[in-house]
């Protein structure tokens, strides 16, 4: 689905997840939803504040999963992703603080595959993602699910592209204290979420945006698995979509 601009595209994401937080609410369910990082749900994050903020949206009844974390990574980093999701979301709607939930960038390495069989089993007690929300990295990775990641690969360390290091070193001050490697929720679940909601803006992705969508179904632009999904979609401003 191609809109005008990024903004308008953001609200109608916001909107529809705000319509399946009331389903969710008035059915006395939890609403399980699947966040992400990254400039792409930034927008989105500012609408749902503002729909809670403005219309009274609660966040009571939500229970969210992130994709992934640096890993190691400090939590009051300002590099990691708990505080990015604190600052955009997290601490600004009313979400109940034991219901959200990011990988944990501070494990030992003999901790990592525990956590990791965990979160995994967390999401499936409770009846598994409602939504996925997913941005798209350059090579198609999409969580920190790199090229080569398998469309049955579980939640775990992964080594990080070049590509994709070099992409995250402008917000680490350069390549040599950009992270290695990170937890990453594996596609099997992302693949197993009732919905999922990818969203990419700009020129600079629309090759990338064009692959996943029109080219072969590859381990190598794990974005493209979004293709065998019964209900995923694309959602794109026009500078996105126009190699489509
Ligand atoms: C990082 C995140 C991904 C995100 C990607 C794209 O690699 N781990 O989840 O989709 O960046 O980022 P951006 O939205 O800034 O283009």
């Amino acid at each position: 689905v191609v809109f005008e601009d990024s903004i308008s595209a953001s609200k109608a994401v916001a909107k529809e997840i705000a319509a399946l937080i009331r389903v969710k609410q008035a059915q006395k369910q939890p609403c399980i939803l699947g966040l992400a990082t990254g400039s792409s749900p930034k927008s989105l994050y500012a609408e749902l504040v503002r729909l809670h903020k403005e219309e009274g949206l609660s966040f009571k009844n939500v229970i969210t999963f992130n994709l992934d974390e640096y890993y190691p990574m400090d939590p009051n980093s300002v590099n990691s992703y708990v505080r990015f999701m604190k600052e955009l979301l997290l601490d600004k709607v009313d979400i109940l603080k034991e219901n959200y939930h990011i990988p944990d960038g501070t494990l030992t390495k003999a901790e990592i595959a525990e956590y990791c069989n965990d979160y995994e089993a967390k999401i499936e007690a409770l009846g598994g993602l409602d939504l996925q929300i997913l941005g798209i990295g350059g090579n198609g990775h999409i969580g920190f699910n790199e090229s080569g990641s398998l469309q049955n690969s579980k939640t775990r360390l992964v080594a990080l592209d070049h590509i994709t290091r070099v992409a995250a070193s402008k917000d680490f001050l350069g390549l040599g204290n950009t992270p290695r490697t990170a937890i990453t929720l594996g596609v099997k679940k992302i693949m197993e979420a009732k919905r999922v909601i990818l969203m990419a803006w700009g020129e600079g992705k629309s090759n990338i945006v064009r692959t996943s969508v029109e080219g072969e179904v590859t381990n190598q632009v794990p974005a493209s698995f979004l293709q065998e999904h019964n209900n995923a979609v694309f959602i794109l401003d026009k500078e996105a979509s126009s190699k489509l």
